[in-house]
């Protein structure tokens, strides 16, 4: 089939991709022209484990391809995928206007029947708009059918989640354009769940403000876990063996970040508001996910008294393994609390080169190595749980730093392994290792 995706952030151009690799003609579209000639040489903008080969091997199959013109690629497509984005406003509340542009653009360029798809996170009732915008524009020139088709990829892995994924949603009025749909991803061998177009875009609101509320849980588990003296990682372990509670998203840390959950909570509240609903819930769980960025320096202060001229070794930039993106992390909060507190960063991150390291405070400093950020530092913060760092060899490590102190934001280590090495081990939800007192 052929398809036009609009947008080629982390899900346009996953899913460009990956419906290419199962047999359709894909087009993927973008205003910028500087990353769009950079895609059609088969190098992709942002960094996901496998996307690059897959790129490379269906432009040269000719099945992808690249272009900056809507006219050219929206030419003879069936469906037309709606994958932008739709960043936060000051208020929460989820910026449509790229959305309603590529509507627009849609009205303006279709002639014969087309799919319109809509892959962006959009607030309940934004399809509608869309459908009605399409329809005002297009002034009966083509028929058209708009699908909710929420995408439920996650960074770092993508790929593999566009193969094996748990649901695919298909969120329509219209069992024509459900049908082709369902026709478009059959070869992926998902699941596939029908619903309306409003449900279809809660589904997607309602699972990531789901999982965001397991972590926000766990978290606090973890800080009364602290107190109590049990350990979080056992907890979670124990609780997780009740397939109604599951384990995923249940490991303690420093907080959700991304591009998606912080986005997509504040979105939903936002949503709620609208239609006079508190959602007190949900307010917590970001409310918790606040305080818990903001754990490991609290430690910090409460180990060292002052953080004044303390060097730190800031380890893990991006919001999780495996990803460039920095949006959200836990690492822009943490190192501005630190500059505040007075105190030196040195930061390292495995994928360093590639990340938005502007979003950083001007007094970190960025160090090529992990025994660069390590040299003579006060102590360790670890933020995000890279291989790199939890194969950290630690004797060599105590070698290189003033003093082997660790605040472990991802709990990076057993509590046996930190103490067998003779560090100060200060993580989530566990006892500390090794501290005086
Ligand atoms: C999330 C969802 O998992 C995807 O299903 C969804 O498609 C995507 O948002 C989206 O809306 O586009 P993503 O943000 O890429 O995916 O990454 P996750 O693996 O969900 O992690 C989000 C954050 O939660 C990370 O900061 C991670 O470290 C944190 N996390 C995750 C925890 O702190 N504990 C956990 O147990 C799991």
């Amino acid at each position: 089939m052929k398809i036009a995706i609009v947008g080629t952030g982390y899900v346009g151009l996953v899913t460009g991709v990956c419906l290419s690799e199962i047999g359709h003609q894909v087009t993927c579209i973008d205003v910028d022209e500087l990353k769009v000639n950079k895609m059609r040489a088969g190098i992709s903008p942002i960094y996901e484990p496998g996307l690059d080969e897959l790129m490379k091997k269906n432009i040269a199959a000719e099945r992808l391809c690249f272009t900056t013109s809507h006219e050219e690629g929206f030419r003879d497509a069936e469906a037309i995928y709606i994958a932008v984005g739709t960043p936060p406003r000051e208020d929460g509340t989820a910026n449509l206007s790229y959305v309603e542009e590529v509507a627009r653009s849609i009205a303006a360029h279709i002639q014969n029947y087309t799919v319109v798809v809509t892959k962006s996170t959009v607030p309940v009732g934004t399809n509608y708009r869309i459908k009605q915008m399409i329809a005002a524009g297009a002034e009966g020139r083509a028929q058209f059918d708009v699908v909710s088709n929420p995408e439920f990829l996650r960074e770092g892995t993508a790929v593999q989640d566009a193969f094996q994924g748990d649901r695919i949603v298909i969120g329509s009025d219209s069992p024509r354009a459900a049908q082709i749909v369902e026709e478009i991803n059959k070869p992926f061998g998902i699941p596939v769940y029908h619903t309306d177009i409003s449900s279809a875009e809660m589904i997607k609101y309602a699972s990531n403000a789901f999982l965001a509320t397991k972590i926000s849980f766990i978290n606090e588990i973890s800080a009364l876990c602290e107190k109590l003296g049990a350990n979080v990682e056992d907890v979670a372990a124990g609780m997780g063996m009740d397939k109604r509670i599951g384990s995923q998203f249940l490991r303690a840390g420093i907080g959700y970040g991304g591009s998606c959950f912080p986005k997509d909570t504040k979105a939903l509240v936002q949503i709620a508001g609208n239609v006079e609903h508190e959602f007190d819930l949900l307010k917590s769980v970001i409310q918790v996910n606040n305080k818990q960025q903001r754990l490991l320096v609290d430690k910090a202060k409460a180990r060292f008294g002052s953080l004044a001229d303390k060097t730190v070794a800031l380890l893990g930039l991006a919001f999780k393994p495996h990803t460039d993106d920095m949006r959200e992390s836990a690492s822009i909060v943490v190192s501005r609390q630190l500059v505040e507190e007075g105190a030196r960063i040195q930061a390292y991150d495995p994928i360093q080169p590639e990340l938005a390291t502007h979003l950083l405070p001007q007094e970190v400093t960025l160090c090529r190595t992990l025994e660069e950020a390590l040299a003579h530092a006060d102590c360790v913060f670890i933020i995000t749980d890279w291989p790199e760092f939890k194969t950290m060899d630690l004797a060599k490590a105590t070698q290189l730093l003033k003093s082997p102190v660790f605040f472990d934001g991802r709990n990076c280590f057993r509590l046996e392994h930190a103490a067998a090495h003779g560090i100060e081990y200060h993580s989530i939800g566990r006892e500390s290792v090794g501290a005086e007192g």
